[in-house]
């Protein structure tokens, strides 16, 4: 398995200025997880793919990205068996696939996203996008395969892990990745385009265009760990909080930071005139939303009643302190 660069951690800013105990190491926490993460894409994604679709599956995938999702699945999955005893440890092979299924379909949205037929950008993760650089036809393909490839890994052959736990994991992934989720926010953001929004309408969007994803992999990462209630509900509403966060402050970047530092191209937002936080409530406004969104995520941990929670905790701030 390939090692991850040591400032792949410190340029997600997880050496968090605040962190949740003195004794967690943010950084390297994320750096060990993320190791395994990039180590299992590699080894798993388009390896046997004709005609060029592997090339394309791999540039998507590899090469980049903060892999939030991941992490989140990993660290959910961590809270949850640190109250569940040591049998939880025996999902661990579960949680790596559900960590690395929720990331396919995260790279899926992105390569469509990014099509002409609608974001229409050229720059993604530092590189060009993938229709730019393998064509349409292949992108498409190469998005179709991902989404496909990620319930295959939620559903290994040899799998010691319970097949009820397999069908519940690619439940969750096809609820947040659908039309429920995902894609059905992405329909209302193209319809969307140059309408002003109410805040609640806004908010369901993103709610369901972002939100839904990084609230899945929470949820699959708490029923990897066995989580029980209440606090699988304590840990669906973080990833509620910290999910629509993470689109907030995606819309405020779009405003304030610059290309190269994105890795995508800024400004896109007003430029195709896409209803965001920023457009309705004003740069300070939405930025304070961020920071209550936050608050109401590590309350929810508190709730939660599992006793460490710490690496949730540093996502979250992550999410909102976040440079790209
Ligand atoms: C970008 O997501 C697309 C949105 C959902 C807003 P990320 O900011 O997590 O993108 P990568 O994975 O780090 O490239
Ligand atoms: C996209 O939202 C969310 C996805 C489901 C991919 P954006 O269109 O705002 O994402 P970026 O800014 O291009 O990454
Ligand atoms: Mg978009
Ligand atoms: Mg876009
Ligand atoms: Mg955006």
């Amino acid at each position: 398995m390939s090692a991850v660069p040591a400032s792949t951690a410190a340029a997600m800013n997880l050496s968090s200025s605040s962190p949740p105990s003195p004794s967690f190491d943010a950084a390297s926490w994320s750096q060990n997880h993320l190791a395994r993460v990039e180590g299992a894409l590699s080894q798993w994604v388009g390896d046997s793919a004709p005609a060029g679709l592997g090339d394309a599956m791999r540039y998507a995938v590899l090469d980049g990205g903060k892999r939030l999702r991941p992490l989140l699945v990993l660290a959910a999955y961590e809270a949850a068996c640190s109250s569940a005893g040591a049998g939880a440890a025996a999902f661990d092979d579960a949680a790596l696939r559900a960590a690395c299924a929720v990331e396919l379909i995260h790279a899926y949205s992105l390569v469509h996203d990014d099509m002409p037929c609608m974001d229409n950008d050229i720059l993604r993760r530092g590189k060009p996008t993938v229709h730019v650089r393998f064509g349409e036809a292949q992108a498409l393909l190469a998005g179709d395969a991902l989404q496909a490839f990620a319930f295959e890994l939620l559903t290994p052959d040899d799998s010691t892990t319970p097949a009820a736990t397999q069908a519940a994991l690619c439940r969750l992934l096809a609820r947040a990745a659908g039309s429920a989720g995902m894609a059905g926010g992405q329909a209302i953001d193209l319809a969307s385009v140059g309408i002003a929004l109410t805040e609640d309408q806004l908010r369901h969007m993103h709610r369901l265009k972002t939100g839904a994803l990084l609230q899945g992999s929470v949820l699959m990462g708490a029923v990897c760990g066995h989580a029980a209630q209440p606090a699988y509900k304590a840990l669906s509403d973080y990833g509620a909080a910290m999910g629509l966060a993470f689109q907030v402050v995606d819309d405020i970047l779009d405003v304030v930071a610059d290309s190269a530092t994105l890795g995508k191209t800024a400004g896109k937002d007003a430029a195709a005139d896409k209803p965001t936080y920023v457009s309705l409530l004003g740069l300070e406004r939405a930025q304070a939303y961020a920071q209550e969104l936050l608050h109401e995520a590590q309350a929810a941990l508190t709730r939660s009643g599992l006793p460490d929670t710490r690496a949730l905790a540093a996502l979250a701030d992550m999410v909102v302190r976040r440079s790209h």
